[in-house]
């Protein structure tokens, strides 16, 4: 393994992705690293202390213990002006071919690194891993469908089969036709003990008459922690509870100073009073090994490169207080939307594509008489981060196209329109 002690820059990430893709397995810690710390992990094969504009905390120089110096394997510091090692950088070349050979060299010249890091060695380490610290007990998991959800339920079903227990909420506010995918993929192709749960009703009453999207929020991350906890409650012996915990989590969560704006309270939380260990296997995975992964699991593309899709889906895109007659207008034109960005192409070019249902209607004329219905919106945008979004600009035959079926499918709608703001100002959902 090759250690990234983390000294405030900004390309720990791009650093740690790049010495996996040569093959070579890559974890980034904290600079203050303790001596015990570093005595357990696992082959240390070389160090890179990797500094930048922020290693500076209170106004002081970031600096690094003598134990990292002293642990007798290869030191590479880069923009780090406090260090003590002979063969440091100034800086990594900006041009990123130019990075690489410089990581090769410090990889295979100066730590002798074996390039034996690979998926396929990946998952059976951590089917042997799984199967070491479950042995013949039962593992409990939330099952949305989300792409990390999936993964993690696919290993598991490799490494214990039927000791996995999948439990699928379908809260009423998913996409079409995304439960009875969790559904064909997991309980008929992979086999797996899968309950699911239509709780729709359930939700939707819950959500009456309420307009405020916190509130929605708070009301569809409580319930959904009920239902899973009434389902979990109903069987017997579960010991472990597994979760899609993946790298960016764990390496962004200390490091992150963007104010909430929205509470983005992730579905499927973990019941706090449940006494559950947890089985996290992909815990030091990146979003794309984790699709990686899933491929190599056998998962099929769309769920693996699924869009990223809100925790309280659809009900955060039909504005206001649900009603039944929005949610199926939010629902059946986000298909279409979804249809017609696949034919184009569109569906692996734009990050983040789908419909909003307001609440107000606007005057239209249909079979040659007034009506008085609801627009549909359309929005469609690019991201690095979610942290600011630009807009797809959509050739005009593709967008007449959809809104063409959107009018002539979708009851209750007489009007389509593109939304073409970016983040900032607007944010990318609408509540
Ligand atoms: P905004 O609207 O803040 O969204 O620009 C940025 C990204 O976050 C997603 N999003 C959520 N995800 N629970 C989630 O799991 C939420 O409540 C939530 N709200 C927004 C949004 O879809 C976009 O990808």
């Amino acid at each position: 393994m090759i250690l990234i002690l983390d000294l405030g820059s900004d390309e720990n990430t791009v650093l740690a992705r790049m010495i996996r893709d040569l093959g070579v397995y890559s974890e980034i810690k904290p600079h203050d690293i303790t001596k015990e710390e570093l005595a357990k992990l696992d082959n240390v094969k070389g160090i890179i202390l990797n500094g930048g504009p922020l290693n500076i905390v209170d106004g002081k120089a970031i600096e690094v213990g003598d134990h990292v110096y002293a642990a007798q394997v290869p030191v590479l510091a880069v923009d780090y002006a406090k260090t003590k090692c002979a063969d440091s950088l100034a800086q990594w070349p900006a041009d990123e071919a130019e990075m690489k050979e410089i990581v090769k060299t410090f990889l295979f010249e100066k730590c002798h690194a074996e390039a034996n890091w690979n998926m396929k060695n990946f998952i059976a380490d951590q089917i042997e891993l799984i199967r070491r610290q479950v042995g013949d007990r039962k593992v409990l998991l939330a099952l949305s469908g989300g792409v990390d959800s999936s993964v993690v339920a696919a290993l598991l079903i490799k490494a214990i089969g039927k000791q996995l227990v999948c439990v699928h909420v379908n809260h009423g506010l998913m996409r079409k036709g995304e439960s009875e995918s969790v559904i064909d993929v997991f309980r008929h192709q992979m086999e797996a003990n899968l309950i699911y749960v239509d709780a729709s009703e359930r939700f939707l009453t819950k959500l009456e008459g309420v307009a405020d999207p916190e509130q929605k929020r708070k009301i569809i991350g409580a319930e959904f922690i009920r239902v899973f906890e009434e389902e979990a409650r109903k069987l017997e012996g579960i010991d472990f509870l597994a979760q899609g915990t993946i790298y960016p989590d764990i390496v962004e969560s200390g490091t992150k100073t963007a104010k909430v704006v929205k509470s983005h309270h992730n579905v499927g939380g973990l019941p706090e009073d449940m006494n559950f260990e947890l089985v996290e296997p992909l815990t030091y995975l990146f979003k794309d090994e984790v699709r990686a992964c899933g491929l190599e699991l056998g998962l099929p593309y769309e769920m693996v490169f699924r869009q990223p899709f809100p925790g309280p889906g659809l009900g955060v895109r039909c504005l206001g207080a649900i009603t039944r007659e929005r949610l199926e207008a939010v629902r059946e034109s986000d298909s279409i939307l979804r249809e017609e960005f696949a034919k184009a192409a569109l569906d692996k070019k734009v990050w983040q594509y789908f419909t909003i249902v307001p609440d107000f209607k606007s005057v239209g004329v249909k079979n040659n008489a007034r009506c008085f219905e609801y627009p549909v919106i359309i929005r469609a945008v690019n991201t690095i981060d979610a942290m600011t979004a630009s807009i797809e600009q959509i050739d005009w035959p593709v967008l007449s196209r959809i809104t063409d079926r959107i009018l002539n499918e979708v009851a209750n709608v007489n009007r389509v329109c593109y939304d073409l703001s970016p983040k900032p100002c607007a944010t990318i959902e609408w509540e």
